[in-house]
């Protein structure tokens, strides 16, 4: 029952995460939007933000830290450089693993100019030294710095300049309670619909001078998981089709041929997401299977099952949870056209 698998995550494109090509194809340069009225969805988050910003400018204080959690690839990068954009005051941007000691973060920290806002990936990927040096930051713009060794040693305290910190995490779960207690500004960033993915590739195609209707964007947007930064990708694979195998311009036409050659199907689920889902309906009846068991199947790490695959099978319906183990959903047979026994 042993699939060996040669699957190329790093080049997975239907991955949220941002793989390899797109740092050759500088995806993100020149589409991220640079103020709220650009960007497109998260109206929830964006109408929040707007008041918050515009109470925070009023009163000429600098804006709360703000928390933003959420799956992969749906701007919370690009949120926070609109809010230092909005805020008008510098961003200094890290990641939680960049981090690696309290004198990194200190570093950082002495360095903010008044109002700054200092951007942190993977927030909960800290250490809890370096957590320990955040809480008096956050709390009231200082350091404490321990000088000396042994008895001799003795506590300074180092007035900051104040900042906001923009923490981002897809897990929120894995914050530290004071940590998470000291974001004043908390906001989820949730899967976008078909139809702002669809106006987020029109907009992207008229900065890339890339010729697409709206039954080009909207096909490109139904197979995009709900995922900017897979909708913008999928836009400059499928220009490719359009320029070698068409006159240039995404159609649907255009965009199915191109899609359906990178064997992504019309929900956007790539081989091994099909692959997954079919050994739990052929190889365990439907399930429950235990990851673990399923993993092996497959050839795959569970964890990449877990993190990869899961997320957007779960969402789809397609996939359950249960103490004994994964199973395949009506839904599932019906999209791989599998008859239930
Ligand atoms: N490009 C990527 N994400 C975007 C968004 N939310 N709005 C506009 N353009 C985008």
């Amino acid at each position: 029952m042993i699939e060996s698998s040669d699957f190329d995550f790093e080049n997975r494109i239907v991955a949220p995460e941002a793989i390899k090509q797109d740092v050759v194809d500088d995806i993100d340069v020149g589409l991220r939007p640079k103020t709220l009225t650009e960007y497109i969805g998260q109206t929830k988050a964006k109408e929040n933000l707007k008041i918050y910003i515009e109470a925070a400018k009023k009163r000429g204080d600098v804006l709360d830290h703000v928390l933003l959690y959420g799956p992969p690839g749906l701007g919370k990068t690009t949120l926070s450089t609109i809010i230092a954009h909005e805020m008008g005051v510098n961003i200094r941007t890290t990641s939680g693993p960049a981090i690696e000691k309290p004198g990194d973060l200190a570093a950082l920290l002495t360095n903010l100019q008044d109002g700054d806002v200092l951007f942190i990936d993977e927030i909960h990927r800290l250490s809890r030294a370096v957590e320990e040096v955040l809480y008096p930051a956050l709390e009231d713009y200082s350091l404490d710095i321990i000088v000396g060794k042994g008895p001799a040693a003795r506590s300074i305290r180092l007035d900051l300049n104040k900042f906001t910190l923009v923490g981002a995490t897809t897990r929120a779960g894995q914050l530290t309670a004071p940590l998470r207690d000291r974001f004043g500004v908390v906001l989820r960033l949730e899967l976008y619909s078909q139809e702002e993915l669809c106006d987020i590739i029109m907009r992207s195609s008229v900065i890339l001078g890339i010729p697409c209707d709206k039954s080009g964007a909207m096909e490109l947007a139904s197979r995009s998981r709900g995922t900017p930064r897979i909708a913008n990708r999928f836009l400059k694979r499928a220009r490719d089709y359009a320029e070698v195998m068409g006159n240039g311009k995404l159609t649907r036409d255009i965009v199915r041929i191109a899609l359906d050659r990178m064997e992504v199907d019309d929900l956007g689920l790539d081989n091994l997401d099909r692959r997954l889902l079919r050994m739990i309906i052929t190889g365990y009846g439907g399930g429950p299977v235990g990851l673990e068991t399923l993993a092996a199947a497959i050839g795959e790490e569970a964890v990449t099952l877990e993190d990869v695959c899961e997320p957007y099978l779960l969402q789809l319906g397609f996939l359950s949870r249960t103490k004994s183990g994964r199973c395949a959903t009506d839904l599932a047979y019906k999209h791989l056209g599998i008859e239930k026994k």
